[in-house]
């Protein structure tokens, strides 16, 4: 099969428009209004033909297109066809998570001797950047010629004082879709004030494809000796502990189900912060999984100090997503290279601290490859 054909047709069996782009590049798509502001979809393809698509709403990557052993393209992201859902009460598919990803216990924080108060839109806590993170608001755009393969680069200015937080905040997140199959991420960010800041993306992935059911056989290796134990708030105590002979540990291949009914979570399930194993390179292996049926694997590299891995247990049956599928609990898994949550509360966790006249930087790639014997 051609390539342009190869592409139509997974178009056409993951329910894309059959607009979908033959050729190795980017084309932009009109997505909707946000609130009255339009909304643009990236849609990088590689050379192999794999293909993400961004939105500039919450600088979030939509859909992920890679084959199976045999060859086969499907989507692995959870999400929606349209706009509309995603500006509704969502579990953040895909987006760009900030100013601080994950949890600020009691949503308060004291720094330079200030105390400031964030929204708490999580039981007791702040989560994900408040009321309108970075996931709720639309980013400028712009194509990127990278010799690496197609790329958008998503830039937003967080004015000083929203969500409660100190400071302007510029952020840029370039995604990259590789010529080796891989999504990379690179953030950077400025500020003209001392502030927490923590970035992540929450894809949730299916490597299955979301409509075949759940991801408990898909088998995790994650390079994590410790992790971080949490309150039944999801805050962490403090302590870092070690995953062996607990339910938490990955350091060899396990699949989702084994002992997930094991992990005390409220809903149960997986949803802490792996302390990831000291690197040798820039970017760490911090996670690998492979799912059996379709022979698709994901890498994941970061160098990033922690790793949310997060098992979609508050998926509840309630949302429906791309190609008419119901996402209940399990429907699909996030690992959200991060530091770690409540990092401003905990001096023994690594700073989260961004000074005027730093840079913060950090990269992720999301590495998709089959289990085929060349
Ligand atoms: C993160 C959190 C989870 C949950 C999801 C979004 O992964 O750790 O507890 O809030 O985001 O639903």
């Amino acid at each position: 099969m051609s390539l342009s054909r190869a592409l139509l047709s997974a178009a056409l069996c993951t329910g894309l428009a059959a607009t979908a782009v033959a050729e190795p590049g980017v084309e932009k798509i009109e997505f909707g209004l946000a609130h009255g502001q339009p909304v643009q979809q990236y849609v990088l393809t590689n050379k192999h033909g794999l293909q993400a698509r961004l939105m500039t709403y919450g600088a979030t990557w939509t859909h992920m297109l890679v084959p199976d052993r045999g060859g086969v393209m499907g989507d692995v992201l959870l999400g929606f066809d349209t706009l509309d859902p995603y500006l509704k009460e969502q579990p953040y598919f895909g987006a760009t998570v900030g100013r601080v990803a994950n949890r600020i216990a009691r949503g308060k924080f004291t720094l330079d001797g200030k105390d400031y108060a964030l929204a708490t839109n999580n039981g007791p806590n702040a989560l994900h950047g408040g009321l309108q993170g970075y996931d709720k608001v639309v980013w400028e755009a712009q194509e990127v010629e990278r010799k690496e393969g197609p790329a958008v680069k998503f830039s937003y200015t967080d004015p000083a004082g929203h969500n409660g937080y100190p400071g302007e905040v510029k952020n840029q997140v370039m995604f990259t879709l590789t010529d080796s199959d891989e999504l990379r991420i690179d953030y950077t960010a400025s500020t003209d004030k001392n502030t927490p800041i923590n970035l992540t993306n929450h894809a949730y992935f299916n490597l299955n494809t979301p409509t075949n059911g759940d991801v408990l056989e898909h088998v995790v290796t994650i390079n994590a000796d410790r992790y971080t134990p949490v309150d039944d708030t999801l805050i962490p105590t403090g302590a870092i502990e070690p995953v062996v002979a607990t339910p938490f540990n990955f350091t060899t291949p396990k699949s989702i189900g084994r002992d997930v009914e094991k992990v005390g979570s409220n809903p149960t399930g997986y949803d802490h912060n792996y302390v990831l194993n000291a690197r040798s390179t820039p970017l760490g292996l911090a996670a690998t999984v492979t799912e059996p049926k379709s022979g698709r694997v994901l890498e994941v590299y970061t160098d990033q100090p922690g790793l949310q891995f997060y098992t979609g247990n508050f998926l509840d049956g309630s949302l429906t997503g791309k190609s008419g599928v119901v996402y209940r609990k399990h429907s699909g898994f996030c690992m959200e290279t991060q530091h770690f949550p409540d990092s401003i509360h905990q001096p023994s966790f690594p700073n989260t601290v961004l000074h005027p006249g730093e840079t913060f930087r950090s990269s992720t790639v999301y590495k998709f490859r089959s289990d085929r014997k060349p």
